[in-house]
């Protein structure tokens, strides 16, 4: 049986993706393999928001090229839309490259020609199971200063109303129990049922035992009152993941973020009230013009808003986006600097929130079982849970509770309550 070979960079699109590619080919036939020795076919699904998740690609294109030649290979995402002519010269003549805003649907007809694939059995791939991605919409117009993915994800395509809740129903009716549903800025998300809030209501609406939650939402598009009928839904996971960037005022107005941090705190109170609920955050250090107190400011915002945590990126310049023009790069030294000091902060309130669960007891999903009596999964409000449980291990799929131990900056460890 020929094997193909999935390597995949990037956020819960490029996974819904690949995974949607991977299923395919695993019901046409072919094996998946992890090793370049094994395969016939290989499939780079590439992420452009970082440079060093385009030099990963770039390196891991030159070695399939080595091992199978460019015909064997597809080079997809976005890092394929936006630097078509270097990947050709890595790999040579042959080789097949797809836009990045085509999704998966584009790969499957290519490939359909190459190799045999199967029909999907339900709307979100088996492989991420027991997790269906689903798209709300694609693409970005939000233009964050920074950022590549309005560029290599195009505008904003949006799914039709009727259509996600038809999915929604299909995955919980095929025995999902996570939905995750996606958007770049998913708080422009509208359509004939309305926008995000309208939608989620009527996902929880449906029948079943599942839990939902969405990504990403974007501050300047959110206001308290959606946050806090969000927070009333019966499905809802208890988290909130909002993007910060920057707790400096004037460098958020260099990004285009079009929010100020009076405004993020607005949105961040019926969350932070809720000690049941957490918040995290995605924080970018070294932004061009970043000062010592423009990052101060950034220091007293991560301990002012106590996120449970956050996703710390060193800035990297993309080339065509507005702000790798800006004159005042920061050193990169000063970057590193910076993004360690950050670090420290970001994980002692990482520990600190996971410590405070010690002795209580919280809800789980399973993801991995082992036979033997470890299990692990992620809580209602996000963390990851490590835990011990008797035989029968319960199914990955299934909801748990869990009686925690103790806790640290990965997450919770205790042992399966009931
Ligand atoms: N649409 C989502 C995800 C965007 S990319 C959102 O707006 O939240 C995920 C994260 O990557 C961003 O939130 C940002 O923190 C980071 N990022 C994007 N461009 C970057 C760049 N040029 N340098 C460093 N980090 C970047
Ligand atoms: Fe990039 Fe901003 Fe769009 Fe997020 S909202 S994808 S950071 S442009
Ligand atoms: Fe990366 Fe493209 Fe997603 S740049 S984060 S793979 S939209």
């Amino acid at each position: 049986m020929a094997g193909f070979l999935i390597r995949t960079f990037g956020c819960q699109f490029n996974e819904l993706y690949s995974a949607t590619i991977a299923d395919a080919l695993t019901r046409g036939g072919l094996r998946s393999s992890e090793s370049l020795g094994e395969a016939s076919l290989i499939i780079i699904n590439t992420c452009a928001v970082r440079e060093k998740a385009e030099e990963k690609a770039f390196s891991f294109l030159g070695e399939a090229a080595k091992a199978v030649g460019a015909g064997h290979i597809v080079f997809m995402g976005c890092t394929a839309t936006l630097d078509k002519e270097r990947a050709v010269r890595i790999a040579g003549r042959g080789l097949n490259v797809v836009d990045g805003t085509a999704g998966a649907e584009q790969v499957l007809a290519l490939i359909g020609t190459m190799v045999p694939l199967g029909e999907p059995d339900c709307v979100a791939p088996r492989s991420l199971f027991p997790t269906a991605n689903i798209e709300l919409m694609r693409g970005c117009e939000s233009y964050c200063t920074y950022c590549i993915v309005p560029r290599s994800r195009g505008p904003e395509v949006v799914v039709d109303g009727g259509e996600i809740l038809r999915r929604a129903e299909q995955a919980v009716g095929s025995g999902f129990s996570e939905l995750l549903f996606l958007g770049q800025n998913i708080n422009r998300y509208r359509s004939n049922r309305g926008g995000l809030v309208e939608i989620m209501s009527s996902v929880d609406q449906l029948d079943g035992n599942f839990w939902f939650w969405f990504l990403s939402p974007h501050p300047a598009n959110f206001t308290p009152e959606e946050v806090r009928r969000l927070m009333e839904l019966r499905h809802i996971e208890h988290r909130v993941h909002l993007p910060l960037q920057s707790g400096s005022d004037r460098i958020l107005g260099r990004m285009n973020r079009r929010y100020t941090i009076a405004d993020y705190a607005r949105l961040a109170e019926p969350v932070r009230e809720n000690t049941d609920w957490t918040l995290t955050t995605d924080i970018i250090v070294g932004f061009p013009g970043e000062t010592d107190d423009d990052f101060a400011h950034t220091v007293d915002a991560v301990r002012e808003f106590r996120f449970d945590g956050v996703f710390l990126a060193k800035y990297s310049d993309r080339p065509g986006t507005p702000s790798s023009s800006m004159q005042d790069k920061v050193p990169s030294a000063l970057i590193d600097e910076r993004h360690s000091a950050l670090l420290r902060i970001v994980q002692n309130l990482s520990e600190q929130s996971n410590q405070v669960l010690a002795g209580r007891c919280v809800d789980v999903l399973v993801l991995a079982a082992q036979v033997g009596g470890n299990a692990f999964g992620r809580s209602i409000d996000g963390r990851n849970v490590w835990f011990s449980c008797s035989e029968p291990a319960p199914g990955i799929g299934s909801f748990v509770k869990v009686a925690v131990d103790h806790g640290s900056r990965e997450g919770l460890y205790g042992a399966r309550a009931c």
